[in-house]
């Protein structure tokens, strides 16, 4: 069901913030996953992990799921389908498996901030780091990015089939449409020629 202009507007500013928004977290993520890997300084490792927990749970799961949901309403809402093209097809399994892993991630790195909190200078540096994946995510994001900006060319087999149904339809519409094209160019000529005589009638009238 195609949306009204102002509708997809609105759907689009809240697509595009959620997304963008999404992409700027992780690259926050990123930059707190390195001060807790390389800092010589406990307290500043502890609050690394610690800030890196919050800016998942509170941050980037939340836009990631609005970037899915919206993502597949900008899809369903606009010509643009969610099977028809393979920019979106591609966008959608990405940001899907996006997603999937991040989800699965979130329960390690819980329990990564929880070992951080209570661990002294010299366990933390066992934790390990946390940046392969905000790495390989943030790549993947940004592949996605483009994908949707340059939106490039290329219908699936179900677009086609739905363009070539699509067509069918207009063109059996015309052909219901043709017979009565001569009598509404009548009827339009019609309306044409009585018109100077309405208005003087009209004027005649207001006259009288
Ligand atoms: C990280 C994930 C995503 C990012 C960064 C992203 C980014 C963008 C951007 C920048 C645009 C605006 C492009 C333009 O119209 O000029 C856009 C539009 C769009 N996106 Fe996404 N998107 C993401 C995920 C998704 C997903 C998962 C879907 C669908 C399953 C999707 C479907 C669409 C559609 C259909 C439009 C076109 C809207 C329109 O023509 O009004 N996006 N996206």
């Amino acid at each position: 069901m195609a949306m009204v202009p102002r509708l997809r507007k609105f759907a689009l500013t809240v697509h595009l913030t959620a997304s963008v928004g999404w992409i700027g977290a992780v690259a926050v993520y990123l930059a707190l996953g390195v001060a807790a890997a390389i800092s010589e300084d406990a307290r500043t490792a502890r609050a690394a992990w610690i800030a890196m927990e919050l800016t998942g749970w509170s941050v980037i799961v939340p836009l990631a799921l609005a970037t899915l949901l919206t993502g597949i309403v900008m899809a369903l809402g606009t010509p643009w389908g969610l099977f028809r093209h393979y920019w979106v097809l591609i966008a959608l399994v990405l940001t899907a498996l996006a997603t999937g892993v991040l989800l699965l991630r979130m329960p390690t790195l819980s329990r990564l901030a929880d070992r951080a909190r209570e661990a002294d200078a010299a366990d933390l540096g066992e934790l390990g780091n946390d940046l392969v994946h905000p790495s390989a995510g943030l790549v993947v994001l940004l592949v996605v990015m483009v994908l949707n900006m340059y939106k490039p060319r290329g219908t699936t087999r179900y677009g086609r089939r739905k363009h070539l149904a699509a067509q069918a339809v207009e063109q059996v519409r015309c052909a219901a449409a043709a017979p009565l094209a001569p009598i509404r160019r009548g009827a339009w000529h019609l309306w044409r020629c009585c018109q100077p005589f309405h208005r003087l009638s009209a004027r005649a009238w207001w006259r009288s």
